[in-house]
């Protein structure tokens, strides 16, 4: 049993908690709201949240509260909240036990949200594989309307809002928040260039603010017990409350592991999640989803809170902590990770369409043994070519598991290399087919 505080998974972790609206009010749940709407000043409510030092839990970790204070103060025409339920990052799995186990704490944050950004309407953008995700969340909205939490003259207050579940096609990058409004569009999910970004220019061009789930569910507890003591949480003043890790890979219990932020490595591998599986020691860990630089067992610890991680050369990202024994291949594991971008790279920008594809080329060819040298400086070459080159941040995440294994295990490809010289394998490699 952990011995801080739980906060987001508290409820769900209290024996026979379903999740329901009696559950969740039972529990404390809406009462942020009424403390809220029509009592406090939507601008006051997004300075609480700014105080809190909330940063987003979707990947890039910006401030909730000045993201939301970009929108127009003066603009007269809707505007939109979305709700990222999209979570398609390898290795992340928190937002959707939030929605399942439960949905009203998210929809309590969507709808203070809404009124502190005065937006009549929202969207949750969710996953087409969380079938069963939606179904929940349809029916804690059709709760939540019928209790006066959504719909019209919310709890006698005047504010209006009703909100939306939109299921995805089961694509990668519509998690990237301008693919995302695309898709909901109606469109291809095709990032957008940024600027104009979705504050000014969002979901129909009008402004938009799009926050992560777990973002999200940490409103009702911020307006509940204040900005102050959020704030104590974690590793202020730049990395405060907790985040859930999805903890996966060779540990003894993978899971969701929520902690205050500045616990290290260490501490949730080995404290929460049980420790390595076998006895091989601790030989890798991706720090934040597919899209982050790998760090090896001499970052045990390095801290996971946004800085350090940073600091260390990679970044917290989505939450995702993927653990690897001794024993596994890191050309391998490269691999496993550019074959999925390149599977799910939109096409929209050259750099990562081809590269994607010259990508995996090179990786399949080296872990084939029919390697050569010049393989590695094509690799580093081609990465180089993609970071920076891109509309969206995917390119510079797909180019992240090779530079980093290159950086830390590049005698795994050299032996690799090496082997097919030895055995003079050098023959072309099949043609490559996008599926
Ligand atoms: C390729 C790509 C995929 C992304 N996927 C997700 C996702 O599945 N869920 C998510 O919340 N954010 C995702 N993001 C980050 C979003 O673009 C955006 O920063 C986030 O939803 C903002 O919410 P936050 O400020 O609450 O974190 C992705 C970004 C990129 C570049």
């Amino acid at each position: 049993m952990p011995t801080h505080e739980l906060i987001l998974l508290k409820n769900m972790s209290t024996p026979g908690y379903t999740g329901s609206l009696a559950d969740y009010e039972r529990a404390g749940g809406y009462q942020a709201l009424r403390k809220v709407l029509g009592k406090i000043a939507p601008a006051d409510v997004t300075e609480m949240v700014k105080k809190s030092g909330l940063r987003g839990r979707g990947g890039a970790g910006f401030p909730t509260g000045v993201k939301w204070e970009f929108l127009p103060k003066d603009y007269q025409g809707p505007r939109y909240l979305c709700c990222n339920a999209d979570e398609s990052e390898p290795g992340t799995f928190k937002d959707r036990q939030l929605m399942e186990r439960d949905p009203h704490q998210m929809l309590e944050g969507i709808v203070i949200t809404c009124y502190a950004i005065g937006a009549e309407i929202g969207y949750i953008y969710i996953r087409g594989e969380f079938v069963l995700g939606a179904q929940i969340l349809e029916r804690a909205l059709g709760e939540a309307r019928a209790a006066g939490y959504l719909g019209t003259n919310i709890l006698d207050t005047g504010f209006n809002l009703d909100v939306w579940v939109h299921r995805g096609a089961g694509a990668y990058i519509c998690g990237e928040e301008t693919a995302l409004l695309e898709s909901l569009e109606g469109k291809r999910g095709l990032p957008r260039v940024k600027p104009p970004f979705p504050a000014t220019h969002g979901l129909y061009n009008k402004p938009t603010v799009v926050n992560n789930v777990e973002t999200l569910a940490n409103l009702p507890h911020i307006l509940n017990r204040g900005p102050e003591w959020f704030a104590s949480i974690g590793s202020p003043p730049r990395s405060t409350g907790t985040r859930i890790f999805c903890v996966s890979g060779h540990v003894k219990r993978p899971g969701n592991y929520e902690v205050p932020m500045g616990i290290t490595f260490r501490e949730l591998i080995f404290d929460h999640a049980g420790g390595m599986r076998s006895d091989k020691p601790l030989k890798a860990i991706i720090p934040g989803g597919a899209s982050a630089a790998f760090f090896t067992d001499q970052h045990l610890e390095v801290k996971l809170d946004f800085e350090s991680v940073a600091q260390a050369g990679s970044m917290l990202g989505s939450g995702g902590v993927t653990v690897m024994e001794e024993g596994t291949s890191m050309v391998w594991a490269a691999l496993r990770l550019m074959e999925f971008f390149y599977h799910e790279s939109c096409g929209k920008c050259t750099p990562c369409r081809e590269g994607s594809s010259w990508l995996v080329q090179t990786l399949r060819r080296i872990m084939a043994k029919r390697g050569r040298h010049e393989d590695l400086d094509t690799l580093t070459e081609l990465c180089k070519n993609i970071v920076g080159r891109t509309i969206c941040a995917f390119g510079d995440a797909e180019v992240a598991p090779i530079l980093s294994t290159l950086q830390y295990w590049r005698h795994e490809y050299e032996e690799l290399i090496e082997a097919a010289e030895a055995a003079e394998l050098i023959t072309p490699e099949p043609a490559l087919a996008r599926h």
